[in-house]
């Protein structure tokens, strides 16, 4: 099985949670897209989505699904989405597309998150996948400094704007022992807007595309 069949199966698998007539949360990247071609399929059976990003909402649009701004909408039911990294607590390391911020705020406002993946997302030590970081981009350097103190070598991720209109640090060789408290330290770095652990609100359920 290819890895993008293993995307697609997980894609697939998770229209067995799509509720009657609710309003989806949908995420962002490869296995989203495979998701939202799946998604085009029981249209009828939703009222809408809302969209962790402008190219995602692209192509809800694209397929004849609504999307709805999400400040016109309450709890959501579902929020699929997928994930650079995943450990065996169902935490994870995302924003590998740039769109952490928008992503964490749909799954920190959803009954459940269902994150789909291909199983090379389980592999290696967590925090091997460079951990990304949405930043002002007046506070660039400042919030770089304060992540080398701790013991990670920040990246500068080059010609890429957020579609908030910020920037994005890459942090490499980060040993992560407490993944909670390291989103929180992380956070209160003045500048930073967010940052790519999903360790607080973790994943309710791991779809993997496998044999
Ligand atoms: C987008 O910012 C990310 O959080 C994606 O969810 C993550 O990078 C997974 O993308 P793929 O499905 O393309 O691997």
């Amino acid at each position: 099985m290819t890895i993008e069949a293993e995307k697609q199966a997980a894609a697939e698998a998770a229209l067995a949670y799509i509720p009657e007539n609710g309003v989806i949360g949908v995420g962002t990247g490869s296995t989203v897209n495979y998701f939202i071609d799946a998604l085009a399929r029981i249209k009828h059976q939703i009222e809408g989505a809302v969209s962790s990003s402008e190219a995602s909402t692209k192509r809800l649009k694209s397929h004849g699904i609504p999307v709805y701004d999400f400040n016109g909408i309450g709890q959501l039911p579902i929020y699929v989405d997928g994930a650079d990294q995943i450990n065996s607590i169902k935490q994870l390391i995302k924003g590998g597309g740039g769109a952490l911020t928008r992503e964490k705020v749909l799954a920190y406002n959803a009954e459940k998150f269902i994150c789909i993946a291909d199983k090379s997302k389980t592999q290696g030590l967590f925090g091997s996948f460079p951990l990304p970081i949405e930043v002002i981009p007046m506070a660039r350097s400042s919030v770089a400094r304060q992540l080398v103190t701790l013991g990670g070598n920040p990246v500068y991720r080059e010609s890429f704007t957020t579609d908030n209109g910020n920037i994005i640090l890459d942090l490499h060789n980060l040993t992560i022992e407490h993944p909670i408290k390291l989103e929180q330290t992380i956070n209160n770095i003045p500048g930073v807007v967010c940052n790519g652990l999903f360790a607080q609100r973790n994943a309710d359920v791991i779809l993997l595309g496998n044999p």
